[in-house]
């Protein structure tokens, strides 16, 4: 097969990308493939017509290649793609417009309510533990956890324009006390639970990218039933908004309250694909390379 590799990009999480994508890249090469690696600038569309592959495999993250745009593009120009396509895309980058979808569809999700940046001068949107996030964001970009004891996070200033004026729209949400845990949906398949344990801090962006900052543990040391719910509910997610390929779901877990303490918190439609990434961690739980991960996701693209 002839597979252009879409990475890097102008998102925040541009770095992010391009490990993902030289980590596909080179697994299909290694596979037999012939690829062509196109980091992502305004000349896309010209050189996908250029290299006119059989497959595109989207390795980017957050916008433009994660939230439709390219998907899109991609659907004008008549091309086959790895991941959702354009308007599960909207949807999931968009974690106000995710809620709307899945909560009255029976998925656990926090509360919580868009703020304007300029009212977090005057002080807090809601009571204390909360979070604060841009809406379309990932890998923890401009997350702050707000607590009374302090800030995790990105700081909430005090003078405009503010750490947050890079971002359209922010959302509030109550802090969800417990553990985190991830579920990676493979086709039709949940494949397991991981914790994340960072040794410092929350699961910010550096103890997500930075090895050794954070322990993963998987299979999650979680009752079965707790286990089986989290799984339920990312291969649920991933139907409810009409994903493709692969997805993986990020929840908070709050362990008094038993399986009813189990938050979905997002979906990712783009998961990582890094050294560091859970989804392969997870593939190769249930004894999947990574170069045949990359196969299953190009298979689903084409089936
Ligand atoms: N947004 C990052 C890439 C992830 O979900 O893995
Ligand atoms: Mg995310």
């Amino acid at each position: 097969l002839h597979v252009a590799v879409l990475m890097g990009g102008w998102s925040a999480e541009r770095p992010v990308s391009l490990m993902s994508g030289a980590g596909v890249a080179d697994a299909l090469e290694s596979l037999g493939h012939r690829v062509t690696r196109i980091d992502m600038g305004k000349d896309v569309a010209a050189r996908l017509a250029e290299a006119k592959p059989d497959v595109v495999f989207n390795a980017l993250h957050g916008t433009p290649g994660e939230d439709g745009t390219v998907q899109g593009m991609m659907d004008l120009m008549g091309l086959r793609y790895t991941h959702s396509g354009l308007v599960t895309s909207v949807i999931a980058i968009d974690k106000e417009l995710t809620k709307q979808q899945l909560v009255p569809n029976g998925i656990r999700m926090p509360g919580g309510h868009i703020v304007e940046s300029e009212s977090l001068f005057e002080g807090d949107p809601m009571p204390r533990p909360y979070v604060v996030k841009p809406v379309n964001e990932g890998s923890s970009v401009g997350v702050a956890i707000v607590t009374d004891s302090g800030n995790y996070g990105q700081p909430i200033a005090r003078t405009t324009p503010g750490p947050w004026a890079d971002f359209d729209r922010l959302l509030a949400e109550p802090f969800i006390k417990g553990r985190e845990l991830t579920v990676a949906v493979l086709g039709e398949e949940a494949l397991a639970v991981t914790e994340l344990l960072p040794k410092t801090g929350f699961y910010d962006f550096d103890a997500k990218y930075t090895d050794g900052l954070t322990q993963h543990v998987c299979p999650a040391e979680i009752p079965d039933g707790v286990r089986d719910a989290a799984l339920a509910m990312a291969l649920e997610a991933h139907r409810l908004l009409g994903c493709k390929g692969c997805s993986r779901s990020d929840f908070r877990w709050d362990e008094e309250q038993g399986e009813a303490g189990l938050y979905l918190l997002e979906v990712n439609t783009q998961p990582g694909m890094t050294p560091l990434s859970l989804v392969p961690e997870q593939a190769k739980y249930r004894g999947m390379s990574y170069p045949t991960l990359v196969q299953r996701i190009v298979d689903e693209a084409l089936g």
